[in-house]
């Protein structure tokens, strides 16, 4: 038996519309898993899966809000419904605003907590509950959270994002040690990656021109390369695989744990 292999299982992916959800979407059902994607992008959602349906697996789109928690109850049923449980969770949704601390505006701030904090608890919230013994899913299962290399290294103009990027990374251990010692059969783990150039990627390189910190965009994404010992950006396959092995049995006795995919630039 190949312990990388999810065949069989059913995972549940936020804001997989695009970006690394829609990469990790995709890794998943080529290891074998259906998957759910949910975001708040209807058509982009509906279009990755689709595409992810054409892999062989079975995938459907449901729309999700991570802050709504009537949102995620309906998530978590229709994953249940439709794909027949739930066995994966990935938490990747988030929103990265980006500012000099001297212009930091609260209301953006508080933005980002509610999706990058407060969605991703109620995301664990409602995944503990569905895969635990009692749950209706009830299987057990893996949680896997997107926190960064912002959470672990300083990088100009992102102080409010890498701080509910720091909240993941706690509460990825807290929500393990419950799992674990309350016998739910959930292991709960992060990966932390580095510069990956999506849209949110490539916009921050754009603030960093904006703000002063880099001559343009360009200068911006050589500058991360250059703090890279691996002496590239990351590529999306290269989170996408290793939330596959976070999601599999092969990582059956790590939990809590934070893995970096950054090229070595958060160490
Ligand atoms: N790109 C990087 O360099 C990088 C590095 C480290 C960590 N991350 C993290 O990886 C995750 C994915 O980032 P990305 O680069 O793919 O970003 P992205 O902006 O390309 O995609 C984010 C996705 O999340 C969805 N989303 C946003 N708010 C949502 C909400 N309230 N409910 C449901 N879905 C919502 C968006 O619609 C989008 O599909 C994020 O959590 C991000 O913080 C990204």
């Amino acid at each position: 038996m190949n312990r990388f292999e999810l065949v069989g299982r059913k995972a549940l992916v936020t804001g997989g519309a695009r970006g690394l959800g829609a990469g990790i979407a995709e890794a998943l059902a080529r290891a074998g898993a259906a998957v759910m994607i949910a975001d708040v992008l209807e058509p982009e959602g509906k279009a990755t899966a689709d595409a992810v349906a054409r892999l062989g697996v079975i995938s459907r789109f449901v729309r999700l809000d991570v802050t709504d928690e009537a949102d995620w109850e309906a998530a978590i049923a229709a994953t249940i419904g439709e794909l027949g449980g739930l066995d994966v969770l990935v938490n990747n949704a988030g929103i990265l605003i980006a500012s000099l601390v001297v212009d930091v505006d609260p209301a953006d701030v508080r933005r980002m907590n509610d999706v990058n904090i407060v969605g991703t608890l109620l995301g664990i919230k409602h995944g503990l509950r569905a895969m635990r013994p009692s749950g209706a899913a009830g299987g057990g299962g893996s949680i896997v959270n997107l926190s960064s290399a912002a959470a672990t290294i300083a990088f100009p103009a992102i102080a409010a994002y890498s701080a509910t990027k720091s909240a993941v990374d706690r509460i990825t251990r807290v929500a393990a040690q419950e799992s674990g010692k309350l016998g739910y059969g959930v292991r709960v783990n992060c990966v932390y990656p580095g510069f990956v150039p999506t849209g949110m990627g490539l916009g921050l390189a754009d603030d960093m021109a904006r703000f002063g910190l880099a001559a343009d965009p360009e200068t911006a994404l050589a500058d991360v390369i250059g703090v890279t010992p691996l002496g590239r950006l990351g590529e999306i396959a290269d989170v996408a695989d290793a939330v596959v092995f976070l999601a599999s049995d092969a990582s059956r006795f790590c939990t809590g744990a934070g893995v970096p995919v950054d090229g070595g630039m958060g160490m």
